[in-house]
């Protein structure tokens, strides 16, 4: 079944169960968005996504990455009020992440270059907007690794019973979700270290490029029926030895 709704008065379908900012951007409209990825459950945590939307006589401002699409509605992605709120929520998002780029030049965009509040009194992950990305990428891939601790001012992203996961595989997934570049990662020609633990890397026979850690390669093998083989090489080796190996059948 097939639903019809108006994005700034252009027809447009959706399916049910769909969110509306995976239909707005999959149909070329535009609206900011930090906390959401269309591949992990929408949560409504940073209400940049605000969008006006209207059913029957009545319209309201409600966050678009968790709204599932209704047959019928007339949805407006930008006005002066969605402008105002959106610029305000950005304010005390900056004023959480002062330092992270993408909430600059988000915040600069509706005209907040200086938070009127902040800094935050207490702040163990600076530049953590509290998104859970991190933790829903982690609960997502299985680990459920990371975890929200505490309420109100004192809420923050942590380990459970705040010491290193034994689930923690260091793959990396919440580094690479996290819109603020906020999670301490380093990583070596070796190893990796991240959430107070320390993972080697299998190594690329091929170049010593690494390919993923030693414990999330038993994972994938053990989870996915890989071959044991599967990370010996890394992708760009890989495709060498595939490339070389049809130019052999080939000529
Ligand atoms: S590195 Fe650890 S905490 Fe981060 S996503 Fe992977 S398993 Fe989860
Ligand atoms: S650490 Fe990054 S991904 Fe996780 S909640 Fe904070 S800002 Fe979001
Ligand atoms: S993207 Fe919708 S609330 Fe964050």
């Amino acid at each position: 079944m097939s639903l019809k709704l108006r994005i700034n008065d252009v027809e447009v379908s959706a399916s049910p169960g769909d969110g509306l900012l995976d239909v707005a951007r999959r149909n070329g409209f535009s609206i900011p968005s930090l906390c959401h990825l269309e591949s992990l459950p929408a949560i409504g945590a940073c209400r940049v996504c605000l969008v006006e939307v209207t059913k029957g006589r009545r319209t309201k401002l409600t966050t678009a990455c968790n709204y599932e699409v209704q047959d019928g509605i007339a949805v407006t992605t930008d006005s002066p009020e969605i402008h105002r709120h959106r610029a305000m929520n950005l304010e005390l998002l900056l004023a959480r992440a002062p330092a992270a780029e993408a909430i600059r030049k988000l915040a600069a965009q509706y005209g907040v270059s200086h938070p009127r509040f902040g800094p935050l009194k207490y702040n163990p992950l600076p530049n953590c907007i509290l998104c859970e990305r991190c933790v829903r990428a982690c609960a997502q891939l299985g680990h459920n690794a990371l975890t929200i601790i505490g309420r109100g001012d004192r809420k923050r992203i942590g380990l459970p019973f705040n010491k290193p996961a034994e689930s923690c595989v260091g793959c990396g997934s919440c580094v690479s979700v996290c819109p603020t570049d906020c999670i301490p990662v380093k990583d070596t020609p070796k190893t990796r270290t991240i959430w107070g633990q320390s993972f080697d890397f299998v190594l690329c026979q091929e170049c010593a490029t690494p390919v993923i850690t030693e414990k999330n390669r038993a994972h994938a093998i053990k989870t996915k029926g890989l071959p044991e083989d599967y990370y010996d090489l890394c992708e760009a080796c890989k495709q060498a030895a595939t490339s070389e190996r049809f130019a052999a059948i080939v000529w």
